[in-house]
């Protein structure tokens, strides 16, 4: 279990859907107690029941106690909607909370307008990983927000894996293209590597078996060696081999790095039409 860096709260997350309910479990791992927490999520249906009875969730922003002065407020709803969700919480500002934004491709200066100047912002772009705490989170904050808030925040994703800082937002959009999206690109690697199976006459079964955990074993194994992923590669290629042979149509001209450059590039391009 993490640490919960001394943090008591109060903590206000405001959407409790994938993202939402992730970051939620991890924080009562890390040890936030649930009375520290409120949570505003109109969904209050079915897909909750994963909330612990001790916290708190209502339906609408209109429900907050006049006297609860959060130090953070996370927003974890769908970015379409921020518009409209954002405003209702720039009270909070007065009181001195940073605001914690988890919404792909949303940027700072939206909060700052929406929040009013002189809110300390932080805009985060996890990954779907962080469902089972193996997240990877990079983290932006704007001038205001300060050296403990910045801590708290990076504090907070790191209840759910990995953090990194950007000083320059413009990079966001590499980041989404890399690790925002890049479990997608594992998935179809999984696809793929099945369908490879099925075509040298696996049964399709076993063959996604071996895929699912050749990827999620190699996965592991990468992030616990002591080489890079380089050397892990040279280690299990023996010259003449079975796996050089695949390794000269994978690593050879047309192979995969520059599919994966491509694919990366078009998705960093996407971003930036999106937040234009
Ligand atoms: N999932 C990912 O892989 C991922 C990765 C990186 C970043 N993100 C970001 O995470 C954010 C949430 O994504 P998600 O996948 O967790 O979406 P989600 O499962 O749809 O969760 C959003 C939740 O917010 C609720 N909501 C809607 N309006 C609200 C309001 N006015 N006040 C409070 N809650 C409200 C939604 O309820 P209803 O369903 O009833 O509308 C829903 O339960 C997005 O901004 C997304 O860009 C997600």
């Amino acid at each position: 279990m993490a640490d919960s860096g001394g943090f008591s709260g109060p903590l206000l997350l405001v959407g409790c859907g994938k993202m939402g309910g992730a970051l939620l479990g991890g924080w009562l791992d890390q040890g936030i107690a649930a009375d520290a927490m409120l949570v505003v999520e109109p969904a209050l249906d079915t897909r909750h029941g994963n909330v612990p009875a001790e916290v708190t969730v209502l339906a609408n922003a209109g429900g907050i106690p006049a006297n609860f002065t959060p130090a953070v407020v996370v927003f974890a709803v769908k970015p379409q909607v921020m518009a409209e969700v954002v405003p209702n919480y720039a009270r909070f500002v007065a009181d001195g909370a940073v605001f914690l934004s988890i919404a792909a491709g949303t940027p700072i200066s939206f909060f700052e307008r929406n929040l009013g100047a002189g809110a300390a912002v932080v805009r985060v772009m996890p990954n779907t990983p962080a469902a089972v705490r193996r997240g990877m989170s990079v983290l932006c904050a704007n001038d205001h927000a300060s050296a403990a808030q910045r801590d708290l925040c990076g504090g907070l994703m790191a209840a759910v894996g990995d953090t990194a800082w950007l000083s320059d937002e413009t990079l966001m959009d590499a980041v989404t293209a890399v690790s925002g999206s890049g479990p997608a690109y594992v998935f179809h690697l999984i696809e793929c590597l099945a369908q490879a199976g099925v075509e040298v006459g696996l049964e399709p079964g076993l063959a996604a078996r071996l895929a699912l955990q050749t990827v999620a074993g190699s996965g592991e194994l990468a992030r616990h060696s002591d080489d890079d992923a380089v050397q892990l590669r040279i280690n299990v290629t023996s010259p003449g081999g079975t796996t050089q042979a695949a390794l000269e149509i994978l690593m050879g001209e047309g192979g995969l790095q520059p599919l994966m450059t491509a694919a990366v590039r078009a998705a960093e391009k996407r971003g930036r039409e999106l937040g234009a």
